[in-house]
């Protein structure tokens, strides 16, 4: 839009628009209570801020906002704390009340055209009140300079009543795996706190590296935080597995981490500083072996995944731990602190004397009673210092009632719902962060199209529809169940911005499934309100992603032999423009309207555009139309990976993809041990002299090339002569891929054409996983 109508447009809604627009009320957590009044709230350099006398901490989180604002709209807003002073213009005014129903977090925000008035009973009630009053105003009062003139500093009248859902609404951030710097953790603190969230889980230790500095043992970080190098890609990408080669870590001083708690704790966030035992602990182990069972040497882990060597349950390794969390308990608030935990295996357990004698001595039946024992143990010493034990749901395994978790450890329930259902029956308090739902580090979107991720997929909408309270759970139980929490593990996430593409919008959901009460949620309402958050991220600088507009296709192959592409996007306000002829898709591209028909290979390429803007990420597809497509096609043995798969699979266009785990692959079909035969009917006989057939290799997950591929035909579908054979070297390594196979033969003509992928049945010797049964699996298969 020009400027100057820019101006105009902005003027005229200052002087006549003084009613509600849709691009009001766009709060995100929506709050529990709002009431559209009439009219607006214009903010001018002569709107005053009053605070009571006497209250030095709620001018000091007001300030914040006061600076904000003079930085993103050039006004001053002048402060006083005289009781009954009168202001010359519009007054925003904080008045502290005793209201047990608003509670510790909870807030009024009355907005009048003259007035507005923030009520809550304790400061965080404030903090959240600005908030929400950020949201109110502009996404351009988020920006560090002044915006245009144009923009109408004005939020609509209405009256908002406000408390959270759950008392812990947390985000989690894994800086073991890869590190990111204090800057970086203020900023995502900065975030948590703008969407209300009032916890940070700082996974500080794991495999991979040790982040935090403890004085009593320097080699946690001289050794602990650094790896030699890094795997390169997803686990199974390469066989065998290929490393960068360079060097990698990082850590935080104490200073650095009393920096930051001070910083969170300005925005009402408590820290939850996580120190993992007695599994993935081995950059513990390269640092200290003794503490390990085999005595090591051992090394900073430089891929992903559980590792065998774990702590040793010797009473100096308790030492050392408790020397550690002394140190941790001087930096952090309280109450909480997380010990992990998790993936414990018991293999360096079972092979340990000391760890078997231990065992006899404690009367345990097996190495879960140890891990329970070895929990309880830390466990005990924590509540003994007044702090509270949070772990992963595993802390609950292995417990007997000689040996268990105290009742006041928190239970983190990860491994889906149940873990933590189990603990609340129990009597544990639980934080719910299961991994369907709130684990931020999956995939979003079309994998295909999207960064590197861990695999699994959970997009926006799965993320929002969580409720961490079933219904059906005894209320005894529910008021264990004290909150929720994403969590966001960055195997994969090496920089800054990949963080915020996987945290960003997907957190603003969590946000709102730990804070609005469940009547108030709303998918439809919240995707309203996605457009005015991805304007505050931008004017915030934050990496979010955009997948919500992304272009669905779906592909229908017809029986004429054309190919049907039909497109969605989520956002159903916006429009979707593509191209055919390999260009880059804009707002002047051509319109979908309806579906429409390939005859022959092509690539598309799709946008949302809205108010002709392109608002979505470019999706590209390659699609294959053959004399394959519309047809039928059997299997002589019905693939098991994935399960259940319709044969027609492979030749409805589109081509498939085998980023992420091996049982994730995407349009591929899988038989194990046998061949993979595949019979088309091309309804007619047609004179044919070319088939290709997608062969997926993934040697390190026992997927092998075929050691011969061969093509038949027949026009009755009961005779079958051979037209062409391959072979090929099963035993051949490598990168992971699909490996398209040509066959070309003299032209033929013929009804059925059957391809046949031979499984070379056992992994060869030499290889990777030697001696395992041997998958084979295909991609689309296309015929000319
Ligand atoms: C976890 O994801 N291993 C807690």
């Amino acid at each position: 839009m020009p400027r100057i109508v820019c101006l105009w447009l902005g003027l005229l809604l200052s002087f006549s628009g003084f009613g509600q627009s849709d691009q009001d009320f766009l709060i995100i957590p929506k709050p529990a209570k709002m009431e559209v009044l009439d009219g607006r709230f214009m903010f001018s350099n002569e709107t005053t801020v009053r605070f009571p006398p006497d209250n030095a901490e709620l001018k000091t989180l007001a300030d914040p906002f006061i600076r904000q604002f003079q930085a993103a709209t050039g006004f001053s807003l002048r402060t006083e704390n005289r009781p009954g002073a009168t202001p010359t213009a519009t007054l925003l005014a904080f008045v502290p009340v005793s209201d047990a129903n608003l509670g510790d977090e909870g807030y009024r925000l009355d907005v009048t055209t003259t007035t507005i008035t923030i009520e809550a009973t304790k400061p965080a009630g404030f903090f959240y009140a600005i908030q929400s009053l950020y949201q109110l105003l502009p996404p351009e009062i988020f920006r560090s300079t002044p915006a245009d003139l144009s923009v109408n500093w004005s939020v609509p009248a209405c009256r908002i009543e406000d408390k959270p859902r759950y008392g812990y609404r947390g985000l989690h951030l894994d800086v073991a795996r890869h590190f990111f710097p204090v800057s970086f953790i203020k900023k995502y603190i900065d975030l948590l706190a703008l969407h209300k969230f009032n916890t940070f889980h700082w996974h500080l230790t794991d495999d991979q590296g040790w982040r935090i500095e403890i004085k009593k043992y320097p080699k946690l970080t001289q050794v602990g935080s650094r790896r030699k190098e890094t795997l390169i890609g997803h686990y199974y990408e390469s066989d065998p597995q290929q490393f960068d080669g360079q060097s990698y870590g990082g850590f935080y001083t104490q200073d650095e981490v009393r920096e930051v708690v001070r910083y969170a704790k300005s925005k009402y966030v408590t820290i939850i500083p996580e120190i993992e035992m007695p599994g993935h602990a081995l950059a513990i182990l390269a640092a200290y072996p003794e503490f390990g069972c085999s005595g090591g040497p051992y090394e900073t882990a430089t891929k992903w995944g559980i590792f065998t060597d774990v702590l040793c349950p010797y009473d100096r390794t308790f030492t050392f731990l408790q020397d550690v969390l002394t140190e941790v308990m001087t930096l952090f608030p309280g109450p909480y602190i997380h010990i992990g935990g998790d993936e414990c295996p018991k293999i360096s357990w079972k092979k340990s004397p000391f760890c078997q004698n231990l065992m006899k001595k404690l009367k345990l039946k097996n190495e879960n009673q140890l891990q329970s024992y070895f929990i309880s143990r830390i466990d005990k010493w924590v509540s003994s210092k007044g702090w509270k034990t949070i772990g992963w749901d595993e802390i609950l395994e292995g417990n007997s009632p000689a040996i268990r978790v105290s009742p006041g450890a928190t239970v983190m329930s990860w491994r889906g719902i149940e873990g933590g259902l189990k603990a609340a029956r129990q009597n544990h308090d639980v934080i719910m962060t299961p991994g369907n739902f709130l684990y931020l580090d999956h995939y979003q979107a079309d994998r295909s199209q999207e960064p590197l991720a861990f695999g699994r997929f959970t997009p926006l909408e799965k993320t929002y529809s969580y409720d961490p309270t079933p219904a059906d759970l005894p209320a005894t139980a529910q008021k264990h169940l004290i909150g929720a929490q994403a969590n966001v593990w960055t195997e994969y996430l090496k920089t800054a911005n990949q963080v915020e593409y996987m945290v960003w919008p997907r957190a603003a959901a969590v946000a709102e499934v730990v804070w609005t009460p469940l009547d108030q949620k709303n998918w439809p309402d919240f995707t309203r309100r996605l457009p005015a958050l991805f304007k505050r991220l931008d004017a915030l600088g934050v990496s979010y992603s955009r997948a919500y507009y992304d272009v669905v296709a779906e592909t229908r192959p017809q029986p004429d032999g054309t190919l049907q592409i039909a497109m969605t996007t989520q956002e159903e306000t916006a429009e979707i423009r593509y191209s055919t002829d390999g260009s880059t898709p804009t707002a002047q591209s051509v319109r979908y309207d309806r579906p429409f028909d390939l005859t022959k290979p092509t690539s598309v390429k799709a946008v949302t555009v809205k108010s002709g803007v392109v608002i979505g990420d470019v999706q590209v597809w390659d699609f294959a139309v053959s004399k394959a497509t519309g047809k039928s096609i059997q299997f002589a043995t019905i693939p098991t990976r994935p399960k259940n798969i319709d044969p027609a699979l492979l030749i409805d266009g589109r081509y498939g993809t085998t980023i992420g785990y091996l049982e994730e692959m995407q349009n591929v079909a899988g038989v194990k041990t046998a061949d993979l035969t595949a019979t088309l009917d091309l309804a007619e006989p047609q004179s044919i002299q070319l088939v290709t057939i997608g062969l997926v290799k993934a040697t390190a997950g026992a997927i092998l090339l075929p050691k011969q591929v061969d093509v038949a035909v027949s026009d009755d579908g009961r005779t079958f002569r051979t037209v062409k054979t391959v072979s090929m070297d099963p035993r051949e390594r490598g990168k992971k891929a699909i490996i398209r196979q040509t066959l070309t033969f003299e032209p033929v003509t013929c009804r059925y054409v059957r391809i046949s992928a031979r499984n070379v049945g056992k992994v060869p010797a030499g290889m990777t996983q030697a001696g395992k049964d041997a998958w084979v699996m295909v991609d689309e298969i296309t015929v000319e």
